[in-house]
């Protein structure tokens, strides 16, 4: 178990936040520390201002610096923006070694084959996340290191990002002087902290609603099968709001949080809310079930634009687990009931599970990425921990690239 502390930074569009954790010595996550700032430096997930994300990031680490104790150097960061796409693909190698037993540099070889695609010269690879590997035909294959074969296949969710937006948040990361551990597709960060092992094994839809933004990811079978970023979110919620009942838009954004609902049906029939007017004119008496269907047709919108991209890739079969709804806009009364009508498809609203230290101003969806950052950088420590451990105890002929490489040579001299 490794209890070093490790550090998560969400650069999002309303909000930067940073998380300090560990795994404690009874192997709990532990949040020692949180800090947020407010953002103008983003829009639609991607940096457009330098200055300001540079100053949101380090006044956010500077708060969880404080709170935790521990001095901060390296971070896991986020990245996320419509930019992002996610593809399939799939890579096929001969088995090279002398007794046909695959080994972790066959296992290299058939994810570069699989990375293999066509991505024009902006775009960069961030992940290739395994899903099956074929041996010779047979499929369902986890664990192909050690089996026996000819033809060794895998297939890959791969995502790709813009080199430039990837290039702005590090340079802004850069600037604050902290080093990027790691960098993280939002929704496999948000999906960390809320979703559960049965959902991902069944297949679960996780929709990550920021102010500006929708991160989609879908797992099945543990792995990811889908992942897309829709430049919509809260915000034009909100816009909308202020647009037909033309009041300013900090008010509607404060009618939105204290009075929103997005399922009409939730609202009592007596209950109204008072709409404040533009240019000091008289405030108005609205019935609070036709404040709800503002907001309602817009989300509808969303989701449905959502479940039509899921539906021309035939993967709406796939989400036998549910929909886990989190980020901001997942406090919406009424969202898991909207998105149960429109996708036809059980729903939920996740919130970061599993972990103590947790402040309450801070137990909310909006901190899923932050937190899930966090909590994969811990996991990705005691994995390597445990592989270091595992080979220190029991060394294998295959065991890493070098003596992999090295068996690989002495099968083909002999
Ligand atoms: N109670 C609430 N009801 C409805 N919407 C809410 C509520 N609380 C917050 N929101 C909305 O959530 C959004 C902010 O969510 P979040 O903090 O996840 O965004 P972000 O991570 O900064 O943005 P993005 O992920 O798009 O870059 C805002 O649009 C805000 O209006
Ligand atoms: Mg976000």
């Amino acid at each position: 178990m490794v209890d070093v502390p490790v550090v998560g930074l969400d650069i999002g569009t309303t909000k930067v936040c940073t998380v300090v954790g560990r795994f404690n010595e009874n192997n709990i996550f532990e949040i020692l520390g949180m800090g947020k700032c407010k953002n103008s430096g983003v829009r639609n997930g991607v940096v457009v201002n330098i200055e300001s994300t540079v100053d949101s990031i380090l006044k956010a680490i500077e708060e969880a610096e404080l709170e935790s104790g521990v001095s901060i150097f390296n971070v896991t960061a986020g990245i996320a923006g419509a930019h992002i796409k996610g593809m399939n693909s799939r890579g096929v190698v001969a088995v090279t070694g002398k007794n046909k037993v695959i080994s972790e540099l066959d296992v290299e070889r058939v994810l570069e084959a699989a990375k293999a695609v066509v991505i024009p010269m902006d775009r960069e690879i961030l992940h290739v996340e395994a899903q099956d590997y074929i041996v010779d035909g047979q499929n369902n294959i986890k664990q192909a290191i050690g089996m026996i074969g000819t033809r060794f296949e895998a297939e890959v969710h791969i995502v790709t990002g813009s080199a430039t937006a990837k290039q702005n948040l590090t340079h802004c990361i850069n600037r604050a002087s902290y080093k990027i551990d790691d960098l993280i597709l939002n929704s496999f960060a948000s999906a960390e902290a809320v979703l559960h092992d049965d959902e991902r094994e069944l297949g679960v839809l996780m929709l990550d609603f920021g102010s500006s933004t929708v991160d989609a990811v879908l797992f099945v079978n543990k792995v990811p099968y889908y992942s897309n970023v829709f430049s919509y979110g809260g915000d034009l919620v909100t816009s909308d709001i202020a647009c037909l009942l033309k009041t300013p838009n900090d008010v509607a954004e404060h009618l939105k949080i204290s009075s929103g609902c997005c399922y009409p049906s939730l609202c009592g029939e007596d209950e109204d809310i008072i709409v404040p007017k533009l240019g000091g004119r008289p405030s108005i008496s609205l019935p609070r079930d036709k404040f709800a269907e503002i907001i309602e047709a817009r989300m509808k919108e969303i989701f449905l634009l959502i479940k039509k991209d899921l539906e021309a890739r035939d993967l709406v079969k796939m989400v036998g687990g549910g929909i886990v709804l989190t980020g901001g806009v997942a406090k919406s009364e009424g969202i898991a009931e909207l998105a149960n009508q429109v996708f036809q498809i059980s729903s939920r609203v996740g919130i970061p599970h599993g972990i103590i230290g947790l402040k309450p101003e801070y137990m909310g969806p909006e901190f899923s990425t932050a937190i899930g950052l966090t909590l994969h950088a811990a996991r990705g420590l005691e994995n390597r921990a445990n592989q270091v451990k595992y080979k220190k105890t029991k060394p294998t002929k295959n065991g890493n690239l070098v003596s992999g490489l090295f068996a690989w040579l002495k099968e083909f001299i002999e």
